[in-house]
């Protein structure tokens, strides 16, 4: 029996599948970080997920570290969204923004303002690239710059952005907001014992200290939108963005479970990073994060139609997320329905360009 298929209450809305959409940087935006007709119908193709999470949005200025994302920080940025959201549910779908700020993996040329990167403490990422102009003008990936630490106010004004950017996505007609805690970007580079070595109470030895700037996060994006409409991203043992192990690594998404049952919130969403050939998300740890935690869990990472049902069935995730199967699949809800087979994306296309590899990929037509 498959589970992957029936419909799911999610706060005050019903998904009508267990299958999401994870969110993928596609690197498209127009003008100043605007998404447009093309944005549009590429999530409307994929509208048959229960619930599609978008490409990382921008916060702030601050927050950018890839050039052609979009954001959710200007009027402009807002109203071009709409007509984004409008479609996907006028296809029966819903949708989440995914709230970004990379912290640390940028570089002045990556920023319209030429600012510099911030972080949590003034540490450059190693083999680690951002995406920004190279010494000859062109756009590419280059090394992110040294960040300087973010000061207590700064962290204040940080959070206060989040909280602004999730107003913004309401506004511009998402359902709600994921806040992307994942992937060695800002609020991981808080999360990291091995990185956050900060002397105040955003860091140091204490595990509350590292964790309070994503619970921060939080609470300000639920008093401001509530917590139906609130979702947190988290990459537990993920090694991505110079990311390194820490002693009380396991205690601390222990610690973030206890802290994530006192709130109401719509999901949390796991990203089992690949790294190397290992996945980072051990199965004893999912068991374990799972018996802690009370509310929805979403988890993305190496998932087909067999894996996400073994999950589900065994009561260890909730709702099955997927990435580079949604990239040349728009329909890929009926692919794994119908057993029909799964195509692969162009690898050149999947940053930036047009509208190949982005909405060109057709819907399966049997022979
Ligand atoms: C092209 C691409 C862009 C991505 N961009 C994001 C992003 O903006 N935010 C994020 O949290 N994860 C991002 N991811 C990670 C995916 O959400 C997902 O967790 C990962 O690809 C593993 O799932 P999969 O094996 O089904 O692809 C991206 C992945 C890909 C392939």
């Amino acid at each position: 029996m498959s589970s992957l298929f029936e419909p799911f209450n999610l706060g005050a809305i019903t998904l009508k599948n267990r299958v999401a959409m994870a969110p993928m940087t596609r690197s498209r935006a127009v003008d100043e970080g605007k998404a447009d007709a093309q944005t549009a119908l590429y999530y409307t193709q994929r509208a048959s997920a229960g619930l599609i999470i978008s490409e990382g949005v921008a916060i702030s200025e601050q927050s950018q570290g890839y050039l052609f994302v979009p954001g959710l920080y200007t009027e402009a940025q807002v109203e071009a969204w709409r007509p984004v959201t409008e479609s996907v549910h006028q296809a029966g779908g819903r949708i989440f923004a995914q709230l970004w700020h990379v912290g640390r993996i940028s570089h002045p040329s990556a920023r319209a303002d030429g600012g510099a990167p911030v972080s949590s403490v003034a540490v450059q990422a190693k083999n680690s690239t951002c995406y920004g102009y190279r010494d000859d003008g062109t756009p590419g990936r280059i090394p992110p710059a040294t960040p300087r630490a973010l000061s207590i106010a700064e962290i204040q004004q940080t959070i206060e952005d989040y909280a602004q950017a999730a107003e913004n996505a309401i506004r511009a007609g998402f359902d709600g907001v994921e806040i992307h805690a994942a992937n060695g970007y800002l609020i991981e580079q808080f999360i990291n014992a091995t990185l956050n070595t900060r002397a105040d109470r955003y860091g140091g030895a204490t595990i509350e200290n590292r964790a309070r700037l994503a619970l921060e996060v939080l609470d300000a994006v639920v008093a401001r939108i509530g917590g139906e409409r609130t979702a947190i991203r988290f990459a537990p043992f993920g090694r991505f963005a110079d990311m390194h192990p820490f002693a009380d690594e396991e205690q601390t998404w222990l610690y973030m479970a206890e802290q994530l049952n006192a709130r109401t919130l719509a999901f949390v969403h796991f990203n089992n990073q690949l790294s190397g050939d290992q996945r980072c998300i051990k199965p004893d740890f999912l068991g374990r994060f799972r018996a802690a935690y009370d509310g929805v869990l979403m988890m993305a990472g190496g998932l087909n139609r067999a894996l996400a049902d073994s999950l589900l069935n065994e009561g260890l995730i909730d709702l099955a997320a997927f990435g580079v199967p949604y990239i040349a699949n728009p329909d890929l809800v009926a692919r794994m329905q119908n057993n029909w087979p799964i195509a692969t994306p162009n690898a050149e296309t999947i940053y930036g360009g047009g509208t190949e590899g982005y909405t060109d990929y057709p819907a399966y037509q049997s022979a």
